[in-house]
């Protein structure tokens, strides 16, 4: 493969205001993606959401920093150590601290003679390039001049040093897997045989998956639509679609007809093993931003409560109904807790409760891999407390023969397994049924394709 070189503009975008923050210079194009990346990934070190942060950069700059970000955010552990080493003091903007993370992970790919041991979905640039641009962005916001010396003083002695450097951070467990170490520990613990598997599947890219809204179309009306555009997409389970090559939303036929959503292969089975019935009352309780909502609503005409704590992002559960044209009579959106059920709930019981709780998400890693770094050890007891509470609210809203399903995006058992026995425990009544149980994204099963995100099914039932 060539490699791009500084003269090609491979995003030929001049930026204005805030990345170059009123200096006059048209800024080169590399320097502007790498300064917005760095921006993105600094939001991150700080707490924020990848996703929150890229919504920030301006649309026609967003595509090559996003590239550059989730490279960053996958190999984040290495580009910390490497930097450990040659930043003594930390430089006190966070973003230079990410640029110069970012710039050695990039020249750490542009020095690797062997292309064959090369990442295929590293953004490549030469050396020369990527020194020279780096430095340049440092000059595309006031505030980051000064920093010039230092950015190019580190990269010239990566280059120099690599070697060396590199064979120093060879038994450091974080560079090593891109992960926390406490992270790495808890996989460790739980899964003794895969955990190694498991780290390393969170850093590839994830497929595309859709689920196919059989209210309006078939799968094979869509799979048409999508090869007279040359795009090919497999299908899976009774509604899914797995496309040959992630592309944008946007380019897909489709979206605005509402003939599909995305949704990960492992969350596609959540609505049908509630086995809803048409008229059945149902209670999506943590249901933003909708995804299983809308998919109960295409598998029965249900009378269906939808709860969430968080009111923006209920606007975005009641925007996809719409594209799906599945907001009809009997579907009812409510913006609160479901632990307050005397705020909410009609002392009626529900046949079926949706409780997809809030977890630490560690089952989505490959779709998002900020979120590693954005978690604490900590997180993992507080979402056990919460999800406790969440269930145990839940359980006293269902009808006598009615089920509850308990969902968690997580890999950790704390939220999976021991929750689900946990709950059984504190639970008379509570009968447990047959359900996928922990649902690891190393194993591909015959109803799901490689990739997909870990999940964990329980499902309970009340005795009659
Ligand atoms: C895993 S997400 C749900 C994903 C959703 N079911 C889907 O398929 O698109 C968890 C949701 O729980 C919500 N949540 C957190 N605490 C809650 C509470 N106490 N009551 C209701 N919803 C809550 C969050 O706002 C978040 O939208």
């Amino acid at each position: 493969m060539d490699l791009a070189d500084s003269a090609s503009p491979i995003f030929p975008i001049m930026l204005t205001t805030p990345y170059n923050q009123g200096m006059n210079h048209p800024a080169p194009a590399l320097s502007n993606s790498l300064l917005a990346a760095a921006r993105a990934v600094a939001a991150v070190e700080g707490g924020q959401s990848l996703t929150e942060a890229l919504a920030d950069i301006p649309a026609e700059l967003r595509p090559s920093a996003q590239a550059l970000a989730f490279y960053a955010m996958r190999h984040w552990g290495e580009a910390i150590a490497i930097r450990r080493l040659l930043v003594q003091r930390e430089p006190s903007s966070p973003i230079i601290g990410a640029l110069v993370g970012l710039a050695l992970l990039l020249l750490d790919v542009a020095m690797q003679d062997d292309a064959s041991g090369r990442d295929p979905t590293a953004p490549l640039y030469t050396a020369h390039t990527l020194v020279d641009q780096s430095v340049q962005a440092t000059q595309l916001q006031r505030s980051l001049v000064n920093y010039k010396g230092l950015v190019n003083a580190v990269l010239r002695r990566f280059q120099r040093e690599r070697t060396a450097l590199l064979a120093q951070i060879a038994d450091d467990l974080e560079a090593q897997w891109n992960h926390p170490v406490w992270w790495i520990k808890a996989l460790k613990k739980a899964y003794p045989d895969t955990w190694q598997s498991l780290l390393h599947t969170a850093n590839q890219h994830p497929p595309l998956t859709l689920r196919v809204n059989l209210r309006q179309t078939t799968r094979e009306a869509v799979q048409q639509a999508f090869a007279a555009k040359d795009i090919v997409a497999t299908a899976f389970g009774p509604a899914g679609l797995v496309l040959d090559t992630p592309r944008p939303i946007a380019s897909l036929p489709g979206y605005d007809q509402g003939w599909w959503s995305v949704q990960d292969a492992g969350a596609q089975l959540a609505a049908p093993l509630l086995d809803i019935k048409p008229g059945m009352r149902v209670l999506d309780a943590c249901a933003a931003p909708g995804g299983k909502t809308a998919h109960l609503l295409e598998l029965a005409d249900v009378d269906l409560t939808v709860l969430d704590i968080d009111a923006q992002r209920l606007t975005r559960v009641e925007q996809n109904l719409k594209r799906l044209k599945l907001l009809r009579p009997g579907v009812k959106l409510i913006a609160e807790s479901a632990i307050r059920t005397h705020l909410w709930w009609d002392e009626k019981p529900f046949d079926a409760v949706l409780a997809d709780v809030p977890c630490t998400a560690s089952g989505i890693v490959a779709r998002h891999p900020d979120i590693r770094w954005l978690r604490r050890r900590e997180d993992i007891a507080q979402t056990v407390k919460l999800q406790r509470e969440i269930l145990d609210s839940l359980w006293s809203v269902v009808a006598p023969g009615g089920k509850l399903l308990l969902v968690t995006c997580s890999i950790f058992p704390e939220e999976c397994e021991l929750q689900a026995q946990a709950f059984l425990a504190r639970h008379a009544q509570a009968v447990r049924l047959e359900a996928p149980g922990q649902l690891l994204p190393t194993l591909p099963s015959a109803e799901l394709p490689a990739g997909h995100d870990g999940f964990f099914y329980a499902l309970f039932t009340r005795r009659a």
